[in-house]
C-alpha cells in the first residue's frame, strides 16, 4: 500500500465510506451517547474510514458538539426542496447546515413510502443539498416485484435520471449514491455480491455520461457485522449505509472495524 502510494497516489482505491442511519430510533440522549462511544472507539486510529452518523432532526446539534473536530462527519436523514418560507415542520438545507450537517440523506425509501416524496421531490431536495454544499448521499433502489421481473437496473436509472437533470453535479465535491434494493432493507435478506456489483457499475456509468466521475456508490439493506466484509471489499462498492446495526455500540464499531481493515 504505502509503496503503491509512493509511486502514484492515484493508484490508491479512495477511503471507504461508512453511514450510519439511525432513522428514528433513537432519542437525543441516546444518539449523544452513542456518537461519544464512535469518537472515542476511534481515538488514536491512524487512519479511519468515513464515517457518518445520521441521527434525526431533533439530536443534530447535540450530536454536532460531540463530533466537534473528530473525524467523524454528520449528516441528517432528510431535507426539504425549498429554501425558505411557510412550510410548517419542514427543514431546509441551510439550517442543517448551521446546526453543523455536512451531509444529508435524500431518498430513502423510507421517506418515498411514508412521506410519499416522488423522484421529483428528491430532485428538489437533491438541488438544495447542492446548492448549500451538503453532501447529497442519494438512496436509489427498487422493490421486490421489479427485481422479480428482471426490471431493477431500468427503475433505478429513472430515478438517477430525475436527479441528474435537476442540479449541476459537475461540481460536486462529494457525492455519495447508496443502493439500497427496498426488499433488503431490516429484512436479513441481501442480494448477490453479483447483484450490487452489475447495479453500482451501472450506477457509476450513468455518472459518468453525466460527466461526473467522482460519484461513490454504497451499498445498504441489512448489512451487519457478518456481511459487511463482502460488501465493502468488493472494488465495486465504496462503503455502506446501514439501519439496525448502526443503533448500538458495539455492532457499529465492529462495522467501522472492517471497514477500516479493508480503506
Ligand atoms: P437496515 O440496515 O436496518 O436494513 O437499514 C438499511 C437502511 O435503510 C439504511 O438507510
Amino acid at each position: 500500500m504505502m509503496f503503491a502510494r509512493l509511486l502514484s497516489p492515484y493508484r490508491c482505491p479512495p477511503m471507504k465510506i461508512l453511514v450510519a442511519n439511525w432513522k428514528m430510533e433513537l432519542g437525543v440522549r441516546e444518539s449523544v451517547a452513542l456518537a461519544r462511544g464512535v469518537v472515542r472507539g476511534l481515538r488514536g486510529l491512524k487512519e479511519v474510514p468515513h464515517v457518518y452518523l445520521a441521527p434525526s432532526h431533533p439530536a443534530l446539534t447535540d450530536v454536532a458538539k460531540v463530533l466537534g473536530r473528530s473525524r467523524v462527519l454528520l449528516a441528517a436523514q432528510d431535507v426539504f426542496g425549498e429554501v425558505q418560507g411557510a412550510y410548517t415542520g419542514f427543514v431546509s438545507a441551510k439550517q442543517i447546515k448551521e446546526v453543523g450537517a455536512g451531509a444529508v440523506i435524500i431518498g430513502h425509501s423510507e421517506r418515498r413510502m411514508f412521506a410519499g416524496e416522488t423522484d421529483a421531490d428528491v430532485a428538489r431536495k437533491f438541488a438544495q443539498a447542492v446548492e448549500h454544499h451538503l453532501d447529497p448521499i442519494v438512496c436509489v433502489g427498487e422493490p421486490a416485484a421489479v427485481r422479480e421481473n428482471g426490471e431493477a437496473l431500468a427503475y433505478v436509472h429513472d430515478q438517477l435520471d430525475a436527479i441528474l437533470a435537476s442540479a449541476d453535479v459537475s461540481k460536486r465535491r462529494r457525492l455519495i449514491v447508496a443502493y439500497e434494493p427496498i426488499w433488503a432493507i431490516g429484512s436479513g435478506v441481501t442480494p448477490t455480491i453479483h447483484d450490487v456489483r452489475e447495479m453500482h457499475r451501472a450506477i457509476r456509468e450513468r455518472f459518468e455520461e453525466a460527466g461526473m466521475e467522482r460519484v461513490s456508490v454504497l451499498y445498504g439493506g441489512s448489512v451487519n457485522s457478518e456481511n459487511v466484509y463482502e460488501f465493502v471489499s468488493d472494488s465495486e462498492v465504496d462503503g455502506v449505509l446501514v439501519g439496525g446495526a448502526s443503533t448500538r455500540l458495539n455492532s457499529l464499531m465492529e462495522l467501522i472495524g472492517v471497514v477500516s481493515e479493508v480503506s
